[in-house]
């Protein structure tokens, strides 16, 4: 990471392997809920306040790129406030764009509020190719015209219409996209197989909250009526099920208890179910989620990535890291991403026992894994790598940070108050 000056800077996890992590933790509000919301304040040209917001880089990098495009930005305690009357461009930011590939969810709102949208085509990343094909044919058939040039995308409209969008697949951006945008079209946009994830009816609230009319989220249909009026509003977002599940691995993993509070267990629930497969005791309240893990885990049958209410992929990796010191087998398919599999190779230096064939993981048990010097290649697998280095013997060092900072505020923090040994260093390299 470039700091500025020339100097380069290596933000890195010193990690003591062998503690029991116990206490209780306060979720922080969704990274994959706060991003679209804060790219939809752009529609309404009022000030939304959106609370709960996590202090994460990936929402950094929005509220940058909102006032780039000539949004106040207030960011005061956990609350972002976006007043968006003052928009005076449709461009997005190109070097803010490279830094966070949701920058593509300004899409649909961009196109709401200005009639077209300019923006650098984000590309692959370290997951996979990640395409926006859909999101491309969605935004066509409300009336958008999209020309690419060497990687650039130019799209604008004459008047978006509404219009029956069904999606090939249920791409949790491209029916995000298709719903802010369908918010200034004339007349009634239905999106079928839209994506039913809880950030989607979060979404719903939010434009909901604003004065829009919309309904069906978490269905199979989602109807927009476009051109209502929109107003000032606060929001608070929902708290972030995927670190969620994140620290309920890292705990049973170490063979701790916990107690999550400010959770939905409901949207928990895929990832929940594998927990007590492997032999933890869940207890769901209302508004958190007590596990206590066994003495010694066990293997799961099959674990396979689906969109929600399936298991997310976004938990793929932590469930790998829990399950590498269970007794027995347990395989994992990943369907959604096609190379979410890069930490595998740094589990195995640690004395993991992963095989990989395609899209399937076995992971075969084994007692003990042994801390060494490994490298966050993206977000969850960093964090994988770090519920591992809790567990081996010896000392961990996770190098790249950063990756891991997009989706977890202070992680080192949140562990080291459960009992863990974890520091953060920062090194220069010369
Ligand atoms: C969102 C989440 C991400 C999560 C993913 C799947 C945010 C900020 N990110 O990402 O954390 O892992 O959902 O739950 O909310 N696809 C296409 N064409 C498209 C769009 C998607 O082929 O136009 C493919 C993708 O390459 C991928 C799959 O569909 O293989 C799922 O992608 P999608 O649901 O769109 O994920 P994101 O919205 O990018």
């Amino acid at each position: 990471m470039s700091l500025g000056g020339g100097v380069d800077w290596l933000e890195s996890y010193h990690i003591t392997g062998g503690k029991i992590l116990e206490g209780d933790h306060t979720l922080n509000g969704a990274k994959n809920a706060v991003l679209p919301i804060l790219a939809a304040t752009i529609v309404s040209g009022r000030t939304s306040r959106i609370e709960n917001c996590p202090n994460l880089s990936d929402v950094r990098t929005m509220g940058a790129i909102l006032k780039e495009m000539g949004c106040k930005v207030l960011w005061e305690g956990d609350t972002i406030s976006v007043d968006s009357s003052s928009v005076d461009t449709f461009v997005i930011p190109q070097h803010l764009m490279k830094e966070i590939r949701s920058s593509v969810f300004l899409m649909g709102p961009t196109l709401a509020r200005c009639g077209q949208v300019n923006l650098s085509n984000p590309g692959g990343c370290a997951i996979g190719r990640r395409p926006i094909d859909i999101h491309l044919s969605a935004l066509k058939r409300l009336g958008v015209e999209i020309h690419e040039r060497d990687g650039y995308l130019e799209c604008k409209t004459k008047g978006l219409v509404g219009n029956i969008i069904p999606l090939e697949f249920p791409s949790v951006g491209a029916t995000e996209n298709t719903m802010m945008a369908a918010l200034m079209a004339e007349g009634e946009t239905r999106i079928l197989n839209g994506a039913k994830e809880p950030e989607i009816i979060d979404l719903q609230n939010y434009l909901r909250s604003c004065g829009a009319d919309i309904s069906g989220a978490g269905t199979d249909e989602i109807r927009i009526v476009g051109k209502n009026p929109l107003f000032e509003t606060t929001y608070q977002v929902i708290p972030d099920r995927i670190e969620g599940g994140t620290i309920l691995a890292a705990v049973a993993a170490t063979g701790g208890q916990v107690v999550l509070k400010n959770a939905i267990p409901d949207h928990m629930e895929a990832t929940l179910k594998i927990l007590e497969e492997a032999g933890c005791n869940v207890i769901r309240e209302p508004n958190r989620i007590s596990l206590k893990a066994p003495n010694c885990l066990k293997g799961v049958k099959h674990v396979v990535t689906q969109p929600y209410p399936g298991f997310p992929t976004d938990m793929q990796s932590q469930v790998i890291a829990l399950l590498v010191r269970s007794d027995g087998s347990s395989r994992i398919t990943e369907t959604i991403f096609e190379n979410r599999f890069k930490y595998v190779e740094e589990l195995n230096k640690m004395g993991a026992k992963i095989r990989l064939e395609g899209r399937t993981a076995t992971v075969t048990g084994v007692n003990h894994l042994k801390g060494t010097r490994v490298s966050a290649q993206d977000l969850r697998g960093g964090a994988s790598l770090v519920i591992a280095g809790l567990v081996a013997e010896g000392d961990t060092v996770v190098d790249q940070v950063y990756h891991i900072d997009r989706g977890y505020e202070r992680l080192e923090t949140v562990l080291s108050k459960l009992g863990a040994e974890i520091t953060r260093r920062t090194s220069q390299i010369i």
